[in-house]
């Protein structure tokens, strides 16, 4: 049999751990998917030495790309939504070449576009490196669960910020301490930006959603909120709650509805996701059949994506697999998407007050007036030993989001309440 070809656009992070894993594994890869892998083109920007690839041609600029058809795989590991990664993807689409890649933000962007023409071309998209990195979360969803129906999906999707809320809770530091520290460890990009502020969560989140309920891919329709404004007071209340405080991405179907939200909850401590911590991703998949399949590992690095991007090479070089992409494009089977304000579940409230007589009346009455019933209620002492002002911490039976809304603002007018009061959603896992 031919040559598998394959060309890969982006030697980084991702890119280096193929290289890497090919120079280890090949030959067991080449015997399981019958065929010799040849890489036949590298992009990259930096000058490297390419050990054992002599007759590979190296380009700088993975625009080169457009003007080479010498492969029958594309490798696009630059990132992005838009610019080279996106031209390079479709460019390899039309001349009918397979493609794999990791690039979440493109595919929340384009994603439809992209499978709809892979289709047409009768070639396919692997994609299972952009969600949850080393946890093959995609092909369990598109091939493992096929007998099932999915109910709904939690997961921690963003190694950065799980780190971050871990390390805060453990160290009692604060966040810029913490994002500082990660920063030097590695753990996170120079621009963290859409790892802390949900965004990085809510484009893998929308491809999941997608894949599982047979939608678009529809990003826009994610609610996001991230944890750049987390204080290690909720997590330490939190803890004492028997809580800690996660960034989830949740999807499912409510009224006929697709939900897809991002934002940091409370979790019980003991539950699964609940122990997920440090770098690590978890994702729990509730289905028609089973109550709970529970996934944990490594969300990002090279070895770990790595493997994921190359079990896509695996399955597409496999000749009698249908060249079919899975039935995601263009079926808008739901219209509708669930809105925050429509949430109905428990909230934790944390309220800075002085210590004046009346203020738990005073809270009380707001709260009974828009239907929120206190499950648990304590009052602690100012962290800073500020004898005049206390922290009132409350966790409520379920609720109607709106109607938090509307409290929230009338407790924030009150002369008792020092500050704007802190909300967290708490999430049963
Ligand atoms: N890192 C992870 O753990 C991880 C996990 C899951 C998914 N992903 C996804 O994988 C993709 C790659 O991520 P990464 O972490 O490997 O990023 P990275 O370390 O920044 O690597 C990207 C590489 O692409 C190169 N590049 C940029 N423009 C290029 C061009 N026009 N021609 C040739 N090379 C070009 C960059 O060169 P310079 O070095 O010169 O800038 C860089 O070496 C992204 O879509 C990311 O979201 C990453």
């Amino acid at each position: 049999m031919d040559d598998l070809k394959i060309a890969i656009a982006g030697v980084g992070t991702v890119g280096n751990g193929v290289l890497i894993l090919l120079r280890k594994n090949r030959k067991k890869i080449e015997k399981k998917i019958g065929r010799k892998i040849k890489i036949t083109a590298i992009a990259s920007r930096k000058s490297r030495d390419f050990k054992g690839l002599k007759k590979t041609k190296i380009f700088s600029d993975a625009n080169s790309f457009l003007n080479f058809s010498d492969y029958d795989l594309l490798l696009e590991l630059i990132g992005g939504s838009d610019g080279v990664a996106k031209e390079i993807i479709i460019d390899a689409l039309k001349k009918k070449k397979h493609v794999i890649t990791a690039n979440k933000a493109l595919l929340s962007k384009h994603g439809n576009y992209i499978l709809k023409l892979a289709d047409s071309q009768n070639v396919l998209v692997g994609y299972e490196a952009s969600v949850a990195g080393g946890i093959p979360i995609i092909t369990v969803i598109n091939n493992f669960l096929v007998s099932n129906t999915i109910k709904k999906i939690s997961g921690i999707l963003n190694g950065t910020s799980n780190y971050i809320l871990s390390k805060m809770l453990e160290t009692k530091k604060d966040f810029k301490t913490i994002l500082n520290d990660a920063k030097a460890y590695g753990y996170a990009e120079a621009d963290p930006s859409f790892d802390i502020n949900g965004m990085d969560t809510a484009h893998k989140l929308s491809i999941m959603s997608s894949i599982s309920f047979n939608n678009k891919i529809d990003f826009d329709k994610v609610f996001v909120s991230g944890i750049e404004n987390i204080q290690y007071t909720d997590l330490k209340y939190a803890d004492e709650l028997g809580f800690k405080i996660k960034l989830l991405g949740i999807t499912k179907i409510v009224k006929s509805k697709v939900m897809q939200f991002v934002y940091p909850a409370l979790v019980n401590k003991e539950s699964l996701l609940g122990k997920v911590d440090n770098v690590f991703n978890g994702i729990m998949i509730e289905t028609d059949s089973s109550k709970k399949f529970f996934f944990q590992g490594e969300g990002a690095g090279a070895l770990p994506t790595a493997t994921s991007v190359l079990s896509d090479l695996e399955r597409i070089s496999l000749t009698n697999y249908s060249k079919k992409n899975y039935k995601n494009t263009g079926i808008l089977a739901i219209k509708d998407y669930f809105k925050i304000d429509e949430r109905y579940g428990s909230y934790y409230f944390r309220i800075k007050t002085f210590d004046v007589a009346g203020v738990i009346a005073d809270i009380s009455k707001i709260l009974k007036k828009y239907n929120i019933s206190i499950k648990s209620l304590y009052q602690k002492e100012n962290a800073e030993k500020n004898y005049n002002e206390v922290d009132i911490v409350i966790t409520t039976h379920n609720c109607e989001e709106k109607n938090v809304c509307k409290a929230t603002n009338q407790i924030n007018k009150l002369n008792s309440t020092k500050e704007r009061v802190v909300i967290y959603r708490v999430e049963i896992t």
